[in-house]
């Protein structure tokens, strides 16, 4: 018998930079829900990929003197790139589409012009507001506060000559869709999209698909000097990655309609309302649903790259572990709401969860095997008593509920169902005390075995149903308890008693260390402090003045080239520095500068300095100084940097500059 198909996608990412834990978060929990689906019995399909096209891709690589193409190469396929990022978090996609992949351009060439034959799609003149980064046009009610409804950031006038799709068509049966089927969860979702986009002032509005001004994108093929607007090329990634409109593939029959979209909030509304609009344009299925999961925000507050507060997952795996990381936001962020990510919640998570909830039971039990029983190896006598019921119960039932929560993409719940069952395992220790049974021995054997062996049972189906979470670690604790590949399976999950008899254990390092807290936040501290400063930009200049002087003003303003005869710090100031100074005249002129941060006295003895002489004198520090040395400032990473203007030798002390 053919095996049931699942297919799920998360959206396909910007390469417009590195990633960052929000992206990593959905991609995890995509990938979670395909090894969950794997485990049972499904043939999955799990794609993700990239969103190569666009005027800020294109913008970003003019940034940076490359072409787009070699852009996005980079920051996909490069060191540390977006595939290296889906490595190291284990992640198990079945296909990773970019959207500048020949098949996939050509593709959208043809379904672009299938729209325009079919009369969905014609040609007017834009005229309203864009935001870049989202890709998105608005008109002026759309706007919050003037800014991009979505991100919140400025939009810009944008006019032009473009090719529109008749949204306004499908209106009435996208609102249907939403209202009346279980196509968008949360059902929270739902009425925002049909009250501010379908049923708002003007009603759905038809959507501008092509653009004129950059041209990174896939060209129109029959209308030249047009490139095919983001979201229609991406959205139909979903299509083309199976082989629709292209040889490359041939799983459309397979795996189409899409069981799942996973997407962020903000993107809900193109894939709510314009995905379906485009396919029954097109004639084609519907997926079965599009889930818009909430975001990770950081201490409160929107991640973003220009507050340097985005949470690099590479790091974080790195210092914790994968699994730790990967479990941490499914764990404790409910997917369909915002979460807050905190240092401290991921510390406090992995500490709770992990070292003490998991790691104890595993590490007890294993340790306990194998101090009271020769090898490990448990004997075949068992005794059974009250306490086991109890136990045993609530892990037969244990599949059952992380099913019903997984199907329905409550990761945090299903989570919850195995953690109270590892807790009442630990409680299971206490109750049973394995230490006051092995006083008692070869009396007590089979009692303690008993105790054992329900432990390792429970150990190994909570580990089934943790595999999608964290499969590393799991296949670590399978083999430290003895649960070979067969008893490792979805089926086994759900049957009490199949580890043998003679169970063979090997305890094995600890999975989980506990970590301090106080030191770690103080590093990552640290280490946030240092990726604020490399987010900044290398150099800022001050603004130019916009104010003009006259320039007979200017012209008053005396500077003279003068030679540095001597320089102390001035005493109790860390900023000042006395400069006695040559300006020609043939008495000594003394100023005083706030440089003592960049220079050292004796450095600048001899120099030729710049410095305005008619400034009123002013007292510093009780003494006096007659004019201001002239230096160059500027920022880099954020820190001041002070440059004095030392002007060549041959200029006598005393000459005018002007
Ligand atoms: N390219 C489009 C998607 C096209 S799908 C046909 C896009 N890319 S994106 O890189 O900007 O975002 C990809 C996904 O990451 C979105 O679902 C977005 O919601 C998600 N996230 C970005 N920041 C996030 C958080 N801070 N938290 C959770 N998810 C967030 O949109």
């Amino acid at each position: 018998m053919d095996k049931k198909r699942f297919y799920i996608t998360t959206p396909i990412y910007y390469p417009s930079d590195k990633l960052h834990i929000g992206h990593a978060y959905c991609t995890v929990a995509t990938d979670v829900m395909a090894r969950y689906k794997r485990l049972a019995g499904y043939d999955v399909m799990f794609l993700t990929g990239t969103d190569e096209h666009g005027q800020k891709i294109e913008d970003r690589a003019r940034e940076e003197g490359v072409t787009p193409q070699q852009f996005v190469d980079n920051i996909v396929t490069g060191p540390n790139g977006i595939l290296d990022l889906w490595k190291l978090m284990n992640i198990s996609y079945d296909r990773f589409i970019r959207t500048t992949d020949g098949y996939h351009v050509s593709a959208i060439q043809k379904i672009f012009k299938k729209m325009y034959e079919n009369g969905d799609i014609y040609k007017g003149a834009y005229k309203g507001k864009y935001c870049k980064p989202c890709e998105s046009f608005w008109t002026e009610s759309q706007l919050k506060d003037g800014k991009c409804p979505d991100c919140g950031r400025e939009v810009v006038n944008a006019e032009e000559e473009a090719y529109f799709f008749r949204a306004s068509k499908y209106a009435d049966r996208v609102r249907e869709l939403l209202l009346n089927t279980n196509f968008l969860e949360p059902r929270s979702r739902v009425n925002e999209m049909v009250n501010n986009f379908i049923d708002c002032e003007g009603g759905l509005q038809d959507l501008c698909v092509s653009r004129t001004s950059f041209t990174w994108g896939v060209p129109v093929d029959f209308d030249p000097g047009h490139v095919v607007y983001v979201w229609l090329d991406a959205l139909f990634n979903y299509m083309t990655a199976l082989g629709y409109q292209n040889d490359q593939y041939c799983d459309l029959d397979k795996f189409w309609p899409a069981d799942v979209h996973f997407v962020g909030k903000e993107i809900v509304r193109f894939h709510a309302i314009y995905w379906p609009a485009f396919l029954m344009s097109m004639g084609l299925p519907l997926p079965k649903k599009v889930y818009g999961h909430g975001w990770l925000n950081f201490n409160g507050d929107k991640m973003s790259k220009s507050k340097g507060n985005v949470v690099d997952p590479g790091i974080l795996a790195e210092r914790y572990g994968v699994d730790a990381l990967r479990f941490f936001v499914l764990r404790t962020f409910p997917f369909g709401s915002d979460g807050n990510f905190t240092n401290e919640l991921l510390i406090q998570t992995i500490n709770t969860d992990l070292a003490n909830d998991l790691g104890n039971m595993v590490s007890r039990t294993t340790a306990m095997a194998e101090k009271y029983f020769e090898g490990g190896k448990l004997p075949a006598a068992r005794q059974e008593a009250d306490p086991d019921a109890n136990l045993q119960d609530m892990v037969r039932g244990l599949r059952g509920r992380y099913e019903e929560q997984m199907e329905k993409f409550q990761f945090q719940n299903a989570l919850d169902e195995v953690f109270k069952t590892i807790q009442r395992a630990n409680k299971y220790i206490d109750e049973t005390a394995p230490w006051a049974l092995a006083k008692d021995m070869p009396a007590n054997g089979a009692r303690l075995a008993a105790v054992l062996y329900n432990l390792l049972e429970t150990v190994r189906i909570c580990t089934v149903l943790l595999t999608p979470f964290m499969p590393e670690s799991c296949g670590k604790i399978f083999e430290q308890t003895g649960a070979d590949a067969g008893l490792r399976t979805w089926d086994s999950a759900a049957q009490w008693g199949l580890l043998p008899a003679e169970v063979q254990v090997r305890k094995g390092e600890v999975l989980f260390p506990r970590i301090d807290m106080a030191k770690e936040l103080e590093e990552l501290e640290k280490a946030a402090e240092e990726a604020r400063k490399s987010a900044l930009p290398a150099v800022e200049l001050e603004p130019q003045a916009t104010e003009s002087v006259d320039f007979d003003t200017f012209c008053k303003s005396d500077f003279r080239a003068v030679k540095v005869k001597d320089c102390q710090r001035v005493k109790k100031s860390d900023k000042l520095l006395r400069f006695t100074l040559d300006d020609g005249t043939g008495t000594d002129r003394q100023i005083l500068s706030g440089i003592a941060k960049w220079y050292q006295p004796e450095d600048l003895i001899g120099k030729t300095l710049v410095a305005i002489v008619n400034l009123p004198p002013r007292k510093m520090m009780g003494l006096a100084s007659q004019g201001m040395l002239i230096s160059a400032v500027h920022k880099e990473k954020g820190e001041e940097c002070l440059h004095l203007i030392i002007v060549d030798d041959v200029i006598p002390a005393g000459a005018k500059l002007c």
